[in-house]
């Protein structure tokens, strides 16, 4: 009896085994697919899109590509994602591409007014000096994060966000998780302790303040730097004040991962863990793993879905199985895996010489401010190349 149980057991383990190997080799293969892919479109966009510019979007609707100068936040992931493409196919060409479009990014590094230059200059020379070695790069990643270090404000234990306007006195946003990347890199990599303290009292007060008790994250929180003192939890880019706008959530899992990585301090961990199971849990998550843009949207499920959300996510997913172990770690890697799956599919991969170029369809940028919505966005892109990417390593 012993033995026959025995023996059932082994066939199921090696039955569902072989079904995992099988799921996993298929993806595999879409994202080499997904990858020549990427080099034809990447050499599609970068003709597209004129020399001293850099893409932002592109609307299959209207069939109009947006170009942006190198202020805008999101200038540095067309190189960022040039490097990720030859860094996988070592193809001379899109070389040359992305070290035309770094070039230009470089006087960014003195970029003061607001908080976004971690994306703009970790993404592209950090991944370039990480593939390179090449000494100039990490002196602009040196100099960029003297520059973002001028925005942390000792009253509020936070880096400002963005400058006071008629909307915001103060703005920390929850995207700023992101930006602690490019602090805390210099400082672990020879560059002054500061950047690192800053980095990590930031993260510590988006800790203390910018979660909900159910684990999800505020997207802004408006200060009084004259009286040091919060003002209000609200939103810009979110449906309301209390929703759960889906990017923010995305970059409050990757910034946590990614602080834990880089710091090896447990609360971060737990943190992420925490922002995983919000998202993961959603019952407003669909089956296919791509989020509505917000995940408290009243039009669910009659509104749009963002890809963006679905790319940094999967990142950050495949990331986080690597530090927890038993179940945690095969449920990340799954719900990573199907969102990767639904991204390489007809509905949100481009065909090749369509989508100005860009690799996903399908990402919002601001639905409240009725900008950059349904259309292919640069980070949609990044993240996706990044995770497929690390998915490949994971797997060997
Ligand atoms: N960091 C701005 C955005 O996610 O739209």
């Amino acid at each position: 009896m012993t033995t026959r149980l025995g023996s059932i057991a082994f066939f199921l383990f090696s039955f569902f085994s072989l079904q995992a190997q099988q799921s996993d080799s298929s993806l595999i293969v879409k994202i080499r697919n997904n990858m020549q892919l990427a080099v034809e479109q990447y050499k599609l966009l970068d003709a597209n899109v004129p020399e001293g510019r850099m893409p932002q979007n592109f609307s299959e609707q209207s069939g109009k590509l947006v170009t942006s100068n190198t202020k805008w936040w999101c200038a540095g992931f067309f190189p960022g994602t040039l490097w990720y493409i030859f860094e996988y196919t070592k193809d001379p060409a899109i070389r040359a591409l992305a070290e035309k479009r770094l070039k230009l990014m470089e006087p960014e590094k003195h970029f003061k007014s607001n908080h976004d230059l971690g994306f703009m200059m970790y993404c592209s020379f950090g991944n370039a000096y990480r593939i390179t070695g090449d000494p100039s790069y990490k002196a602009t990643i040196d100099t960029s994060a003297m520059s973002l270090a001028t925005r942390f404000r000792p009253g509020i234990q936070s880096i400002q966000s963005w400058d006071s306007s008629k909307n915001f006195s103060c703005a920390v946003i929850v995207d700023n998780m992101m930006n602690l990347e490019l602090l805390t890199w210099v400082s672990n990599n020879g560059g002054d302790q500061l950047f690192r303290d800053i980095a990590v009292t930031h993260a510590n007060t988006t800790i203390e303040r910018q979660f909900r008790p159910n684990n999800s994250a505020y997207h802004v929180l408006d200060y009084s730097l004259a009286q040091n003192k919060l003002l209000r939890k609200t939103t810009w880019q979110g449906a309301h004040d209390t929703s759960a706008w889906a990017r923010g959530q995305a970059w409050a899992l990757y910034g946590f991962t990614m602080m834990y990585r880089l710091t090896r301090d447990t609360r971060y961990l737990d943190q992420a863990n925490k922002i995983a199971a919000f998202v993961l849990n959603h019952g407003h998550l669909p089956k296919d793993g791509i989020p509505f843009w917000d995940f408290d949207a009243k039009e669910i499920p009659n509104t749009f879905r963002d890809a963006s959300a679905a790319a940094i996510l999967a990142s950050a997913l495949i990331e986080l199985s690597a530090y927890v172990s038993g179940s945690l770690t095969s449920s990340y890697l799954l719900s990573a895996e199907t969102m990767l799956n639904t991204l390489s599919s007809e509905t949100y991969l481009a065909k090749q010489g369509t989508n100005g170029g860009f690799l996903l369809k399908h990402s919002v940028g601001a639905l409240p401010l009725n900008g950059e919505v349904d259309v292919a966005l640069t980070y949609a892109d990044y993240y996706f190349v990044e995770a497929m990417l690390r998915y490949l390593a994971r797997k060997g």
